[in-house]
């Protein structure tokens, strides 16, 4: 039996944008507590819990399980966490950097409402202005020895991009607020 983040098994509960998925065996007993974790008594014991830090659990998880389609499977942590390393000193990436981005640029919960996202995320290091300071190992020519980085170079790979990905494909429309009122 197995708890994870990805789309394998039943969505269970939700913890802020991620759902948690429950992987059982075929056993009777999991297949208990797979059934208890999704009854009534299970659910409000769910949202009951309250932890000590962090958003709190839910139960109710039909939205993000309606958008499913948009998600991108991949370590949402890990892009939460390079997102911060590496486009956070520009981009508000969430709450988690809120008063910390650049006012003139757009917010990762901005970009994340255009209908293309997905493919400009893909392709930010060849969109301006990122060319002039981003390397992607094995894939991005190195910087010209006569234009060298202007700032702290990013350098990163393909891997790191897609939890990006994963990461900016959970960040839902509830995240909009202050960055774009100020814009
Ligand atoms: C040094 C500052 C800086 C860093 C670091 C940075 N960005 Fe940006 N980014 C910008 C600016 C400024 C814009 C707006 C460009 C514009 O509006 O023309 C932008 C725009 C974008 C866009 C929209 C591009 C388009 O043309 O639609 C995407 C996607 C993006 N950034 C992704 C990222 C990702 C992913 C990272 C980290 C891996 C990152 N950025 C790091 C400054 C930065």
């Amino acid at each position: 039996m197995s708890l994870n983040t990805g789309a394998e098994g039943d969505p269970v509960f939700a913890r802020g944008e991620i759902v948690y998925h429950l992987r059982i065996q075929d056993d009777p007993k999991q297949a208990r507590f797979r059934d208890w974790l999704l009854s009534d008594i299970g659910k409000r014991t769910i949202e009951s819990f309250a932890p000590d830090q962090g958003p709190p659990f839910s139960a109710s998880f039909e939205v993000a399980s309606a958008e499913a389609s948009e998600v991108i499977d991949g370590n949402t942590a890990l892009g939460e966490a390079l997102s911060m390393t590496h486009c956070g000193r520009c981009h508000v990436i969430g709450p988690q950097n809120r008063m910390n981005g650049l006012g003139s640029t757009p917010s990762f919960a901005v970009l994340r409402t255009l209908p293309d996202w997905d493919e400009r995320f893909q392709a930010f290091f060849a969109l301006n202005p990122h060319p002039a300071f981003t390397q992607i190992e094995g894939l991005t020519p190195p910087f010209d020895p006569s234009r060298p980085s202007p700032i702290h170079p990013v350098e990163m790979t393909l891997d790191d991009l897609d939890a990006i990905l994963a990461f900016v494909s959970v960040i839902s429309a509830a995240d909009l607020g202050a960055p774009l009122q100020h814009q």
